[in-house]
C-alpha cells in the first residue's frame, strides 16, 4: 500500500484508529478526516450491516458461509451522511444494542472477516483514508502512516454510551451496558482471528480523562510527526 519510498509522500496516507466499543473512535476518526480532508471507513458499520442483513434474512448468526456470502454481496451505500442496505435508510437500525450484539458475533467468523477485507481496502483512495475500528493497523492497513490506539476505561466507556442513548431518547441500564460493553470487549479480545489489540507501532491513546478535542489534536499531532519524521 504505502509502495512510495519515504521520500515521496504517499498519494493516498491511511490513518487507523483502533480501539474497543465506546472509546470514541469513531467520532474521533470522522473529525480527523474532515480536519485533514480524507476519506472516512466506519468498518464497524459493515459489520453491523451484515448482521442486520442476516437478522432481516433469518440466517443464523453461526452460519458462517451463509453469512460470509451476504457479507461479501452487501447491497450497502453510505451516502448523503446516511447509511443504507438494500435502498433502505438503516442509519438507525444499525445502531440497536442487538445489533451491535450481532456484528460481534459475525465478526469472530473469520470468513466473514475475508469476505470484508477487499472492501475495506477500496475505500483506499486519493487524497487518504482515515480508518476506524478494531483491526485497521493490524490486519485491513498494515502499511498505514499513522496508526493510534485509543483507549478508555470501561466505566468511561459505559457512560459515554449511556449519555449518548439517553440523548437520543433511548432508555438505558448503566450496569447493564457495562455488562454488555465487558462481554463484546472479551469477545472482540481473544477471538482467534483479528483479535482487538494494538498494532506494534500503534500511539496508545488513553482518552478516559480527555474530551474530543484534545483526542483529535492528539491524533492530528501524531499523524503531522508520522509525516515529518517520512
Ligand atoms: O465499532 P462498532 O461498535 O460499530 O463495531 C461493531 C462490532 O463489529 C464490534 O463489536 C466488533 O466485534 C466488530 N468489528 C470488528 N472489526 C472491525 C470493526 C468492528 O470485528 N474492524
Amino acid at each position: 500500500m504505502n509502495a512510495a519510498s519515504p521520500l515521496t509522500p504517499h498519494p493516498s496516507p491511511v490513518i487507523t484508529i483502533d480501539g474497543p466499543s465506546a472509546s470514541g473512535k469513531g467520532t474521533v476518526a470522522e473529525r480527523v478526516a474532515a480536519a485533514l480532508g480524507l476519506h472516512f471507513l466506519d468498518s464497524g458499520a459493515l459489520y453491523r450491516l451484515t448482521a442486520l442483513s442476516a437478522m432481516q434474512h433469518r440466517v443464523a448468526l453461526t452460519d458462517e458461509a451463509s453469512v460470509a456470502a451476504l457479507a461479501s454481496a452487501l447491497p450497502a451505500e453510505f451516502r448523503e451522511g446516511a447509511v443504507w442496505l438494500a435502498g433502505q435508510d438503516v442509519t438507525e437500525a444499525i445502531r440497536a444494542e442487538a445489533v451491535g450484539e450481532g456484528a460481534s458475533k459475525v465478526a469472530a467468523l473469520p470468513a466473514v472477516r475475508e469476505a470484508l477485507l477487499a472492501r475495506q481496502r477500496a475505500y483506499c483512495q486519493p487524497p487518504g483514508l482515515v480508518a476506524d475500528g478494531r483491526d485497521m493497523g493490524t490486519v485491513v492497513f498494515p502499511d498505514a502512516v499513522a496508526k493510534v490506539f485509543l483507549t478508555a476505561s470501561a466505566g468511561a466507556r459505559a457512560q459515554r454510551r449511556y449519555k449518548q442513548l439517553i440523548d437520543k431518547g433511548i432508555s438505558a441500564n448503566l450496569p447493564a451496558l457495562v455488562v454488555d460493553m465487558e462481554a463484546r470487549d472479551a469477545r472482540d479480545t481473544q477471538r482467534s482471528v483479528a483479535p482487538l489489540k494494538p498494532a506494534p507501532d500503534a500511539l496508545l491513546l488513553d482518552t478516559t480523562e480527555m474530551d474530543i478535542e484534545s483526542s483529535v489534536q492528539a491524533v492530528l499531532d501524531h499523524y503531522h510527526n508520522r509525516i515529518a519524521a517520512n
